[in-house]
């Protein structure tokens, strides 16, 4: 009976559990917030500018969702675990823009070094990420200070 109980019980436990996205497992590497390619900036400022940790996932959905839809992209990503991806940009980009977290992707060179990124195909995501950040309503000075930010990644990302 008692273990009747107890399956009950786990059964229910399993059921109400949210549904956790599975990532796939990367190659083995060293964890560390200078894996995010650049200095944070200091302060609240960005962050808010940003609207939060809130502002940052729908900017980076938003940007990823245009960037997989997108004829020029799109072969880019078809390999690519978006779950995995969306997580650690997003935690890359509020790491950059001040907040007290850690970033545990990987760096941007071995990220990137095998996707054959060109510069046109550099600056349609950015531009991506540009849409989105104005359909955040993000003011241009503080979306101009994280494109700076990002801007020096570019000679780890494009590699043709
Ligand atoms: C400054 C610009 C960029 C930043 C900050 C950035 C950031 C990142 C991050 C954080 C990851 C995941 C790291 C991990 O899995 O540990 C990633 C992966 C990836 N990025 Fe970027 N990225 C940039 C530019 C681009 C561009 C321009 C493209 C293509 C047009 C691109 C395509 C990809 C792809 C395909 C992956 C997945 C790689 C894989 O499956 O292993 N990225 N990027």
């Amino acid at each position: 009976m008692s273990n009747l109980r107890t399956l009950i019980f786990a059964t229910a436990l399993a059921v109400a559990a949210p549904a956790v996205a599975e990532e796939k497992p990367v190659d083995p590497y060293t964890q560390s917030s200078a894996n995010a390619g650049a200095i944070p900036f200091t302060g609240d400022q960005m962050l808010a500018a940003f609207h939060g940790r809130d502002g940052v996932a729908r900017i980076v959905d938003d940007t990823l969702d245009r960037s997989v839809a997108d004829p020029k992209l799109r072969e880019i990503f078809h390999a690519t675990d978006m779950e995995r991806l969306r997580r650690t940009l997003k935690e890359q980009v509020v790491y950059l823009l001040g907040a007290p977290v850690a970033y545990t992707g990987r760096d941007m060179k071995t990220t990137h070094k095998d996707q054959g990124i060109n510069t046109a195909e550099f600056n349609i995501l950015v531009e991506h990420l540009q849409l989105a950040m104005d359909k955040e309503g993000v003011a241009y000075r503080y979306q101009n200070q994280l494109l700076a930010k990002l801007a020096p990644m570019k000679r780890d990302v494009v590699t043709r």
